[in-house]
């Protein structure tokens, strides 16, 4: 005779972890309006909607993103609600939040 197979609770890091995360609300990149959950930094956030460069470099204007993950690297550099140069690997998301790409040192006018 067969016995029948117990079935499990899905093994993700909310169910290991018995988290019970509030209710998700909406943050911008660029004007594209992105879910996010609480919790989540802003790199996070950008990363699941395969968003991963919103940064460039002073001299070559080269794409960047977030490199180290735990705020040691300053690659992440990230304008948000109009405030340069914050490590959006270490900054919660909040709801309404406008992340825009930043150029260069983020003081510069942009580019033509
Ligand atoms: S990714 Fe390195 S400081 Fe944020």
């Amino acid at each position: 005779m067969r016995r029948a197979r117990r079935r499990e609770p899905a093994r993700t890091p909310a169910g290991l972890a018995g988290a019970e995360p509030g209710p998700g609300f909406e943050i911008t990149f660029d004007g594209r309006p992105l879910r996010a959950l609480p919790g989540q930094s802003v790199a996070a956030v950008l990363w699941a909607a395969s968003v991963l460069s919103w940064r460039t470099t002073r001299n070559n204007g080269r794409p960047r993103g977030a490199f180290c993950g735990i705020g040691s690297c300053y690659e992440c550099l990230a304008t948000v609600n109009g405030r340069p140069n914050l490590r959006a690997c270490l900054l919660p998301a909040r709801p309404g939040d406008a992340v825009t790409t930043q150029e260069g040192t983020g003081h510069d006018a942009p580019r033509p």
